[in-house]
C-alpha cells in the first residue's frame, strides 16, 4: 500500500495567510500542517508517500521534507500539479507512481484522531472510505445511509441541504483501478473533478466500503478549524502519540538546522 498526500490547491478560503505561505505548510500548533496527514500514514504501516505540490510552493516542500525521512525507511517523492483540477487528479499524476497498486490518498488539511492501521492494514481491493457525524455537513462530501441495512443511498459533494450529518472526511484507499476512473471522471461545474465521482463509480460497482470513525476530525481549511484543530492538538498533546519515525525525523531536522545556522555566525 503506497500513500499521497494531496498539498496543492490555492487556500483562498484562509486569505491573506495564503498569499504568502501555501496552507499545509501553515501552523496547526506547533509543526506545519502537512505533518498530521504524513503521521496518519507513517503510523498506518506506509512507507512510500508521494505529495502533491503547487508549482510555488514546491521548493519550500522539499527543503522541509526532500530529505528530513532519509534513514528512517520513508520514501517521499514530489509530483507538481500546475493547476488544482481537482483531488481525483491526484490518482492521474500519481500514475507511475502507484504502477497499478493500491493507496490511500490523504488530504494536506485534513487532521485525524483516529488511527487507520486496522483498516489500512486489511485493506484487500475497491474502495474504502469513512463516515464521521459532524454538525456541519454542507462542508464534506456526504453520506447518506439506508437506516434500516446501513446500506449507501446518496453522495454527494457540499449539499446545501445534507440528507445526514455524515461527512466523508479526507482519507480515501482505493485499489489499482483508480487512476483508470479518475481518467473516466468529468469536471463539475466548478470546472474540478470530484472526489465523490471516485466514490460513486466504487458504489455503482458494488466495491464501496464505508466505516465509521469517532475519533476527533479537523479540516483546518478555515480560519475557525485550523484554530480549533490548533488548539486541540495542544491539550491532547498529539505530538507525544506522534509515530516515533516523524519525531526522530523531526527532531534530527531541528538539530541539523540549528548546527547549519551555528556555522554560518
Ligand atoms: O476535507 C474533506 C473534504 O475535502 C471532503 O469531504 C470533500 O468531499 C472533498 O471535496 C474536499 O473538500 P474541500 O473543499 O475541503 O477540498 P479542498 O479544495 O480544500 O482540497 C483539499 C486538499 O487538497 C487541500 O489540502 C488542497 C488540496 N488540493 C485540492 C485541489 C482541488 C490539491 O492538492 N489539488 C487540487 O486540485
Amino acid at each position: 500500500m503506497k500513500g499521497i498526500i494531496l498539498a496543492g490547491g490555492t487556500g483562498t478560503r484562509l486569505l491573506p495567510l495564503t498569499s504568502v505561505l501555501t496552507k499545509q505548510l501553515l501552523p496547526a500548533y506547533d509543526r506545519p500542517m502537512i505533518f498530521y496527514p504524513l503521521n496518519t500514514l507513517i503510523q498506518a504501516g506506509i512507507r512510500d508517500i508521494l505529495i502533491i505540490v503547487s508549482p510555488e510552493y514546491s521548493g519550500s516542500f522539499l527543503n522541509l521534507l526532500g530529505s528530513m525521512f532519509r534513514g528512517h525507511g520513508v520514501n517521499i517523492t514530489f509530483v507538481v500539479q500546475k493547476r488544482p483540477g481537482g483531488l481525483p487528479e491526484a490518482f492521474i499524476l500519481g500514475e507511475d507512481f502507484l504502477d497499478g497498486g493500491p493507496s490511500t490518498l490523504i488530504l494536506g488539511d485534513n487532521i485525524f484522531e483516529d488511527d487507520f492501521s486496522e483498516a489500512i492494514g486489511s485493506f484487500v481491493s475497491g474502495g474504502r472510505v469513512f463516515a464521521k457525524e459532524v454538525t456541519d455537513p454542507e462542508r464534506f462530501g456526504v453520506v447518506e445511509f439506508d437506516e434500516a441495512t446501513g446500506k449507501v443511498i446518496s453522495i454527494e459533494e457540499k449539499p446545501s441541504a445534507p440528507k445526514s450529518n455524515f461527512a466523508i472526511p479526507g482519507i480515501y484507499l482505493y485499489d489499482g483501478k483508480a487512476s483508470e476512473i479518475a481518467k473516466r471522471i468529468k469536471p463539475s461545474e466548478r470546472g474540478e473533478l470530484e472526489i465523490v465521482d471516485m466514490h460513486r463509480a466504487y458504489l455503482a460497482l458494488g466495491e464501496l466500503d464505508v466505516r465509521t470513525i469517532t475519533g476527533a476530525y479537523f479540516d483546518a481549511g478555515t480560519h475557525d478549524s485550523l484554530l480549533e484543530a490548533s488548539v486541540y492538538v495542544k491539550e491532547k498533546d498529539f505530538r507525544s502519540r506522534f509515530h516515533p519515525i516523524v519525531n526522530e525525523a523531526i527532531t534530527e531536522f531541528n538539530a541539523e538546522f540549528k548546527r547549519l545556522v551555528s556555522l554560518k555566525k
